[in-house]
């Protein structure tokens, strides 16, 4: 009986979607002694509310002795508002249904420990894989020190990305590029190399929908980076260049932010950027850079919209640079998910297996 309505928990989660990094997404809501639905709540964004405070509020006295849902263990320590597990014990809710453990160490089962204390009744679990699915981005960074990298780009049915003399816009139409909009949304960070400004001059935002937009992301080595470029114009989106210590000592010619990494390497990258609280990552590099960050760990999941059409050539680019493999056996594999239509092209997303080790 719980699954139902945990069920909608997760959708008052799912409401804020790309927008709580480096919070998971949590959804709550209070159902009264007669398990009549009495308050609704969802995490907005960092340093909002909690989903349970937004639930308890809307159900005032109405939560005494009834039940929670919530998506997420409620939190028992300081941080930004104060632990929700005292907030719960003090409008006198007799049961919480939580689909899963917050992985949080400052977490991790204590908020659960202090509730049963308080006499509270605590039922753990409640379409934990489900939950486990909307915040698997959160979940890698906790596990992993780095955000979910997802891969995206766009090729013809014969696998190039661009013509042998280099044109390639464009390959997908536009609703699949209203689409990648929509991906860049999700996520709170885009990157590219120093290649791919230089070639296609990209916007890389989500066209506003998704306020403030993902930080747009610039890794380059050797800081040759055009004086013009759209990126530069920060009015729409923050944007910083990247790179190692290599090009420390060397001014960039156009004004956004630098990001210095210790060794500019995917690897780094993504590390820095889950310091500034990015859950999601996604690549819209050329192969170069792609391949780099798949030898390195960094993507997760690649996005590829594959359109009805045949760009031919032997030179031709192609969207994945050398992965250094030589034997069938270290192919790196995955799950495709069902293919979805979108206009004339076709979006599959793939999902890597945990256990690929490039480095054999
Ligand atoms: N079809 C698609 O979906 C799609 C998407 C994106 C790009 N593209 C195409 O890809 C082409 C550009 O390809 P690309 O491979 O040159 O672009 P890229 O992978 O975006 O950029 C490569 C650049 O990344 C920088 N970089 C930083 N750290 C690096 C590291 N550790 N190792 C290697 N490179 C590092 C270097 O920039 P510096 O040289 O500045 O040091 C390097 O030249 C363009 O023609 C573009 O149209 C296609
Ligand atoms: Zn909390």
């Amino acid at each position: 009986m719980w699954e139902k309505w945990m069920r909608r928990a997760l959708e008052l989660a799912a409401l804020a979607e790309g927008r709580t990094s480096p919070n998971p997404l949590v959804g709550a809501l209070v159902l009264d002694q007669t398990g009549r639905l009495v308050g609704e709540g969802f995490h907005s964004r960092a340093g909002e509310p909690h989903a349970e405070v937004g639930a308890l509020a809307q159900a005032g006295e109405a939560a005494r002795g009834g039940t929670l849902v919530v998506t997420l263990e409620p939190c028992c320590h300081h941080g930004r508002t104060p632990p929700c597990s005292e907030a719960v014990i003090r409008a006198g809710i007799a049961r919480v249904v939580v689909a899963l453990k917050d992985p949080d160490p400052r977490v991790a089962g204590g908020g659960i420990a202090q509730l049963r204390q308080a006499g509270v009744e605590v039922i753990a679990d409640v379409l934990r894989e489900a939950a486990e699915e909307q915040n698997h981005a959160f979940l890698h960074r906790l596990k992993t020190g780095r955000p979910w990298g997802v891969l995206k780009w766009a090729m013809s049915l014969d696998g190039r990305t661009a013509l042998p003399n280099g044109l390639s816009q464009w390959i997908s139409g536009p609703p699949a590029r209203a689409w990648v909009h929509r991906l860049r949304a999700g996520c709170d960070a885009v990157v590219v190399g120093g290649g791919t400004v230089r070639a296609d001059d990209p916007l890389l935002t989500s066209r506003g929908q998704r306020l403030p937009e993902p930080l747009r992301v610039v890794l380059s080595r050797s800081l040759d980076l055009p004086e013009k470029a759209r990126l530069w114009d920060v009015d729409p989106a923050p944007t910083v260049v990247a790179h190692g210590p290599e090009a420390a000592g060397r001014s960039l010619v156009c004004g956004p932010e630098r990001l210095p990494l210790e060794e500019c390497e995917p690897k780094a990258l993504m590390q820095a950027l889950a310091n500034r609280g990015c859950n999601r990552v996604l690549w819209e590099c050329g192969p170069k850079l792609a391949a780099i960050a798949l030898r390195q760990g960094c993507i997760q999941e690649v996005a590829a919209v594959v359109a009805p059409k045949l760009m031919g050539g032997m030179a031709a680019r192609t969207p994945l640079g050398d992965l250094g493999l030589q034997r069938m056996e270290d192919v790196p594999t995955g799950m495709l998910q069902h293919p979805i239509g979108i206009g004339d092209d076709w979006l599959m997303r793939f999902r890597l297996r945990a256990c690929i080790d490039f480095n054999r």
